[in-house]
């Protein structure tokens, strides 16, 4: 894509932009008129998504978020977004002991550490800039326990706890930082995890829309909020979460196990 194309507009970087949460971000963002900075790590599916979008004022960067070379990819090609929508991720189930350890470190990678490398490069450009705004992608597992996915609920608990600092840091700078929440939202992400019986064992009522959550998490982040939980069911509930017989409910709702 042109480099013309490119200074029109303000640019966004989205990170796991080929479906889900960031393809929802992809549509929402291009009908903003943002030029898109896109990254996901399948061809295949990169370029599917990339021609439904069919948005000219954007292009797609091939990395594997898992690992510091595919982060330094990203850096590299994509000059000084103004907003940045980490979210690239997956789901994992893994009882203790049962992910190997290149699984656990490359789990936490994509979902924690790669995430503060990302962000650690750019932000010092956007105080230089003297404003920013960063959407984190985290999960409701970063606020109540996730038996068998420990590695993920730790890892999605201490990037929230990276925003939230990060927001108090950077408030007097013009940059804002959201950390969005979600619970559970009708993606691929289940399916691609073996996780498929989650479809029928988590009640309807507990699922929200891609859609839902990009909206949400945007509306937070232009007003500066440093946390939302997307839904109103999710709301109602995170004060509950880690109350011994709400935590006993939830499990119960969501239990995990292998199809
Ligand atoms: N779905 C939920 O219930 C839920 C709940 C809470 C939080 N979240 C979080 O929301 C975020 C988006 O997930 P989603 O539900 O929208 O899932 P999704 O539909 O499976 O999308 C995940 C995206 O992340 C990309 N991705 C995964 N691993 C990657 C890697 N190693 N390198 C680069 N890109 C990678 C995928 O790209 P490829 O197609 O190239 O693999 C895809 O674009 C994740 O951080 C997830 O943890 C999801």
């Amino acid at each position: 894509m042109s480099n013309d194309l490119e200074r029109e507009k303000p640019k966004a970087l989205i990170t796991g932009f080929s479906s889900g949460i960031g393809f929802a971000y992809a549509q929402h963002l291009a009908s903003q008129g943002w030029y898109l900075e896109l990254v996901s790590q399948d061809p295949t599916r990169a370029q599917k998504a990339f021609e439904t979008l069919a948005y000219p004022y954007s292009r797609y960067h091939l990395a594997d978020l898992s690992n510091v070379e595919g982060i330094k990819k990203v850096t590299e090609k994509v000059n000084s977004p103004e907003l940045i929508i980490a979210n690239a991720g997956i789901t994992k189930f893994g009882e203790v002991g049962g992910l190997k350890e290149s699984e656990r470190k490359d789990l936490f990678y994509l979902l924690c550490l790669g995430v503060i490398d990302l962000l650690e490069e750019y932000v010092p450009r956007m105080i230089k800039a003297g404003k920013g705004r960063i959407v984190i992608v985290s999960s409701i597992g970063a606020i109540t326990p996730m038996p068998k996915s420990s590695i993920y609920a730790s890892a999605k608990s201490a990037i929230n706890s990276y925003g939230q600092s990060l927001a108090k840091e950077l408030y007097s700078k013009n940059i804002s930082v959201t950390v969005s929440l979600p619970g559970y939202v009708k993606t691929e992400a289940h399916a691609k995890a073996g996780l498929n019986h989650l479809r029928h064992k988590v009640p309807r009522w507990m699922w929200v829309s891609a859609n839902q959550v990009v909206l949400e998490t945007e509306k937070a982040s232009l007003n500066k909020r440093s946390k939302v939980i997307p839904g109103f069911v999710y709301k109602l509930a995170s004060p509950f979460l880690n109350m011994s017989l709400a935590n006993k409910l939830w499990n119960k709702m969501t239990k995990r196990g292998k199809t």
